[in-house]
């Protein structure tokens, strides 16, 4: 009957196992959670074996199993490598949700659950289109390896280390990418390019110990008010961060690709109601989506430290721990940027104060060429599965594996996430568009047929 006629008549069936997938809280972060990570991946194993796929572990010592299969068996044809993450960000503020996070449900056309468009239902879109070849046709016409990591979320450690050892068991021509959003409802979109992070945990430490502020207020380093200090010393009044030689090797967009940028719908007041903001300040001289998409930047996450129980204590801590980290665009690199803004933070800190930087995850930025030919395929797909030609967009977020691809598989990965931009990726209510799912199972079904050749 055809592969797309197949996933047709499936819809249901696939939107019950993505809820089942779903009830998994493999939360990669919480140590509380190894347990449901490592069913979501036996969960994952057993599926791709079910679809026909040869499927393994990858066990990442310490860390989160990969999922791993392959299906070898197109014999002088292309090899497709398809990577997603099956871990998922943690669930909190609860109280914000309405429906549990781990209880799938649908309201209209929507399924909420934490993961369900970040990232476990964009790699089940793939997983199905993958099922629509295998199961109505025996076969699938080019090569495929699927690649699912634990880890994404807590910045892919184990298989940056694994693939600079393990590169040649992901040989391929290309890659293909479902993790991200759509720039806007009903427009396909493919990106060109993610920002890199630098993740940095800052401990400040004064006082042997914790101190009466009464007593001693006034005459003793005060880690809380020196984090302050350093935070604020790390951008200047027009937004630039202040680390030395951040933007030496800051690479300008080609002016076709600004002007692109600039053809894009885009209105201001739009940005700050899907925020929730009231300005949208950042590094003066740049639109907004250069600040999101082609300029670094530095954000601080949280301090933990002191007194922040309610109601008052009188306390100067002994130590306080920021969480700061810096989205890196092409040609900065991560470990570069470590030693310089590590030394910048120890400038910054006021007499009697120590600090210590910890990087807790690092991964470089990526470009894509949009001319190359498996994303010209997926821009013809993209007219006939969404009825649009694709816009070329960045995105400001990381995905740091697709940076290993570009450098060691040396293969271009096609970005065309089925997302939309009001999903909560990250916060409450996370919920992924099923009219998108099943569009993003035909999308794949096709652009496998067209670069199969
Ligand atoms: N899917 C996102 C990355 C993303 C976000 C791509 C928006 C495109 C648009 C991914 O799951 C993610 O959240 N990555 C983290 C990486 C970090 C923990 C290393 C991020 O960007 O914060
Ligand atoms: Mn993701
Ligand atoms: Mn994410």
């Amino acid at each position: 009957m055809g592969a797309l006629d197949y996933a047709r008549q499936h819809r249901a069936r696939f939107v019950d196992e993505l809820k089942a997938l779903l009830r998994i809280p493999s939360i990669s972060t919480l140590p509380d959670h190894r347990n449901d990570i490592l069913q979501a991946a036996d969960w994952l194993l057993a599926h791709l074996r079910e679809l026909g796929m040869t499927a393994e572990l990858i066990p990442l010592n310490g860390g989160h199993p990969m999922v791993y299969a392959q299906w070898m068996q197109a014999p002088n044809r292309p090899t497709v490598l398809f990577y997603g993450h099956y871990d998922v960000q943690p669930v909190d503020p609860l109280a914000e949700w309405t429906s549990p996070p781990f209880e799938p449900t649908q309201r209209g056309e929507d399924l909420f659950a934490r993961g369900a468009r970040d990232d476990k239902g964009q790699i089940f879109a793939i997983l199905k289109a993958l099922e629509a070849y295998l199961k109505d046709a025996g076969r699938l016409p080019l090569n495929v390896k699927v690649l699912i990591e634990g880890e994404e979320e807590i910045g892919s450690p184990g298989i940056s280390r694994w693939m600079d050892r393990h590169a040649r068991k992901l040989a391929c021509n290309m890659a293909w990418v479902s993790d991200g959003p759509m720039y806007a409802r009903d427009q396909p979109s493919i990106l060109t390019g993610l920002r890199g992070l630098l993740y940095t945990e800052v401990e400040v430490r004064g006082p042997a110990h914790d101190l009466h502020s009464g007593i001693y207020g006034g005459a003793v380093p005060n880690p809380v008010n020196a984090v302050a200090t350093i935070i604020a010393g790390l951008k200047d009044r027009r937004g630039r961060v202040t680390v030395p030689r951040f933007y030496a090797s800051v690479r300008d967009p080609s002016p076709e690709e600004k002007a692109s940028w600039e053809r894009l719908p885009f209105r201001e007041e739009e940005f700050m109601r899907e925020t929730g903001s009231t300005a949208a300040p950042g590094e003066e001289g740049f639109s907004i989506l250069e600040r999101r998409w082609s300029r670094p930047t530095l954000d601080a996450h949280g301090i933990a430290g002191g007194w922040t129980g309610e109601g008052s204590k009188t306390v100067i801590p002994a130590k306080v721990v920021a969480k700061i980290s810096m989205r890196l665009v092409p040609d900065q690199r991560a470990k570069t940027v470590l030693r310089a803004f590590e030394k910048k933070v120890k400038q910054l800190a006021p007499p009697g104060i120590e600090v210590e930087v910890r990087e807790l995850a690092g991964g470089d930025p990526v470009l894509v060429m949009p001319t190359v030919a498996p994303i010209q395929a997926a821009a013809r797909v993209a007219r006939a599965v969404w009825g649009a030609d694709p816009v070329y967009v960045r995105e400001g977020g990381s995905i740091p594996p697709v940076t290993k691809f570009d450098r060691l598989l040396k293969v271009p990965t096609v970005l065309f996430g089925f997302g939309l931009p009001d999903d909560n990726t990250h916060g409450p209510n996370e919920k992924f568009h099923l009219p998108n799912f099943h569009r993003g199972i035909e999308t794949v079904i096709q652009w496998v047929e067209q670069v199969a050749g």
